[in-house]
């Protein structure tokens, strides 16, 4: 087997008051996804972020590739083959697609042609089965659309290795869905990829391999068959945790709130909200799913 694409060894970074990493060892391999699992709080983005040359780590090695490496900025980090989608995206709303994902690229000349990045930002796309429309303004772009341009960004700049943190906390079920294809298709291509969460159901899903931290330590690892739920919530939380028997069914009342007929035009003219109605009854949670 290939030697790992990145190996992270005794990894230590503290905040003031707080050991976010505490000698926490990581690897990845070419083409795998790799899941990063843990409590809010664990030292995730941490790691990640000292991967991706945002942060600098106290102690610790970093080997990419084989050689030992020092990051001092994300450029640096790119320059590795390292590209990071943070969970708060780093788009200009007012830029096209694929303005945006040109954007900073040390290739990109000074005066661009917007008929001819057009086509290359679309070639990139079409190779890993991204739907997007490279003219269109980030503020036309649904949430999960904008993601994807955040991602081809990192393609577009050869990024071998893609770091995504929380990607699916902004997404709806179906844009999930999506989102997993790609990463699958690019890990086919011998992308690695490493997938920050706290959702076990996902790591169930998408995860080739996952490492769980606790505390700022890496309190477990699991792959292929043993990726289940059990064994994830056992090294999140330190104990066995029963799922059963907390839930106490309410015994909802009169209608609080009622919508007939709603219709609501969205930013992109076209009708967002289409005849809705749906009543709220007193002590009720209702749940809006699409
Ligand atoms: N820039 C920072 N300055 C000070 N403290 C920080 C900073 N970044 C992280 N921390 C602290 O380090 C610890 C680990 O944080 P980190 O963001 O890595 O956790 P996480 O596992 O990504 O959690 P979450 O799931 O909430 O994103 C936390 O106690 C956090 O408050
Ligand atoms: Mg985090």
């Amino acid at each position: 087997m290939d030697a790992p694409v990145v190996q992270m060894k005794g990894i230590s970074k503290s905040f003031p008051g707080v050991a976010a990493n505490d000698n926490v060892d990581f690897e990845l391999n070419r083409g795998e996804i790799h899941a990063l699992l843990g409590e809010n709080g664990a030292g995730k983005s941490t790691l990640m972020n000292i991967l991706a040359g945002l942060y600098r780590p106290d102690s610790g090695k970093l080997i990419i590739e084989g050689n030992p490496v020092e990051l001092h900025s994300p450029a640096d980090a790119i320059r590795h083959g390292v590209g990071m989608i943070h969970q708060h995206f780093m788009l200009v709303e007012a830029f096209s697609a694929a303005e945006n994902i040109v954007l900073g690229d040390s290739r990109t000349p000074a005066f661009v042609n917007k008929r001819k990045i057009g086509e290359k930002v679309g070639a990139v796309a079409a190779e890993f089965g991204m739907d997007i429309d490279p003219q269109a303004f980030i503020w036309q772009l649904s949430v999960g659309e904008q993601q994807r341009v955040e991602i081809l960004k990192a393609l577009y700049r050869n990024a071998k290795i893609l770091i995504l943190d929380e990607p699916t906390a902004v997404l709806t079920p179906q844009e999930s869905a999506v989102l997993f294809g790609t990463l699958k298709e690019m890990a086919a291509r011998g992308c690695s990829v490493v997938i920050i969460t706290h959702k076990l159901a996902e790591v169930c899903d998408v995860a080739d391999r996952v490492t769980v931290m606790r505390r700022g330590r890496v309190s477990g690892q699991a792959e292929g068959e043993d990726i289940n739920y059990a064994s994830l919530s056992r090294m999140m939380v330190g104990e066995d945790i029963k799922l059963d028997g907390r839930v106490q069914q309410g015994k909802p009342g009169d209608a609080v709130l009622k919508a007939e007929g709603l219709c609501v035009m969205g930013e992109k003219g076209l009708l967002a909200v289409d005849s809705l109605s749906f009543e709220l009854r007193r002590g009720e949670i209702l749940g809006v799913a699409a």
